[in-house]
């Protein structure tokens, strides 16, 4: 099965490569420092904006926190720095895919969904605050950001492959299994933000909750966890069963793996009153969840590799010097061939 997969040559990871991969790396660690402010309730760590302080009788306003802000100080401005940062990288990630050449359309659509995302988030998040950190908005803005690194887990894979048609790389009924085990991911995500908005950690201690029962919704997280990591088991298994690649096996034992610590932290966090570093602990989890199983389902399908050749090198003028010295050789010895040796 693995063979019908070109095994073209793999280009050198590009700077736009590079770049992809800084966008997930950033993408979750906004997810982490963002939910850092919450659970610290570090919201007004740095009191205004865009500088940290203002200015007042005795001190001149400034960027930074100073000392007497303490950790919260610390933790929302490090939440800032990481916006720009995040900022940075996308910009520069679709600049980058603009200048690929040739042209990649899929590059280029990943990249400016990635940029997108950024003033999308900050419209979502801006509305969340008006609403006074409305638990169904929390909900959105994290799940758009979830969405955001399964977007930059593509554009990481996607840099290395082709844009022509997509070829199975695993049989139909491994590629139902995988595609069904994605789908039920995202449902756990957001049972898992609506157990978060039913809970303590909702935003800030006096906002609205949804009016649910945590236990409730507690419980329909956990029994979708347990069917999600049935079915994962199962792709395993089938997956092996059916010869699919050897990397779709391993990412698809790397999901279970990740699925089962994730579903460990929930049952610890849960049956000890929700720790903050705990729960941080289970945010990450989950944002490693999408990865694996982003990259999963991108394994279930291959678009063959630009070929160095082809694709990705133009022939430097020398090249195209020496091609055309060859031509004429070519067409000198044919020309001297074709003479009729009887004459
Ligand atoms: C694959 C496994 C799992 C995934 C992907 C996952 C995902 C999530 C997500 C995305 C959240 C929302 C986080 C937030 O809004 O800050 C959440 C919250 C939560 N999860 Fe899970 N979860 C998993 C397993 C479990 C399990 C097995 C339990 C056990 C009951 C559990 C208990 C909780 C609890 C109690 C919360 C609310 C935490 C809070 O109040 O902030 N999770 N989960």
């Amino acid at each position: 099965m693995s063979t019908l997969v070109d095994a073209g040559p793999r280009p050198a990871r590009t700077a736009v490569g590079r770049l992809a991969l800084a966008s997930l790396v950033a993408n979750i660690l906004i997810v982490v420092t963002g939910g850092a402010v919450r659970l610290t309730g570090s919201g007004l760590g740095c009191p205004t904006w865009p500088e940290c302080t203002d200015t007042t009788a005795d001190r001149p306003g400034s960027f930074v926190p100073h000392g007497e802000l303490g950790a919260h100080g610390v933790i929302e401005f490090g939440n800032r720095l990481l916006t720009f940062v995040l900022v940075a990288v996308a910009v520069a990630t679709l600049f980058a895919v603009w200048r690929t050449r040739p042209a990649r359309r899929s590059l280029r659509r990943l990249g400016l969904l990635l940029a997108l995302g950024i003033p999308a988030q900050a419209v979502v998040g801006g509305v969340t605050v008006l609403t006074d950190l409305n638990p169904w908005l929390v909900a959105l803005h994290l799940m758009l950001s979830m969405v955001l690194i399964s977007l930059a887990v593509v554009l990481v894979h996607r840099v290395d492959e082709g844009d022509g048609p997509a070829r199975p790389t695993m049989s139909p009924a491994a590629v139902w299994l995988v595609r069904t085990t994605f789908a039920l991911t995202w449902m756990v995500l957001y049972v898992g933000t609506v157990v978060t908005g039913s809970g303590p950690h909702a935003g800030d201690a006096d906002v609205p909750r949804n009016g649910l029962d945590p236990a409730v919704t507690s419980q329909l997280h956990a029994s979708l966890v347990f069917l999600l990591i049935g079915l994962t088991v199962g792709a395993v298994f089938a997956l092996r069963a059916t010869g699919a690649p050897r990397d779709a096996v391993m990412a698809a034992q790397v999901l279970l793996g990740v699925e089962l610590a994730q579903g460990l932290v929930g049952f610890v966090q849960y049956a000890t009153d929700l720790p903050v570093v705990l729960v941080g602990l289970h945010l990450l989890g989950a944002t490693l969840v999408v990865v694996a199983a982003t990259r999963l389902l991108l394994l279930t399908a291959t678009a063959a590799r630009p070929r160095e050749r082809d694709e990705w090198r133009k022939p430097s003028p020398s090249c195209r010097v020496a091609q055309t010295v060859v031509n004429q050789e070519v067409r000198a010895t044919r020309l001297r061939h074709s003479v009729d040796p009887w004459q």
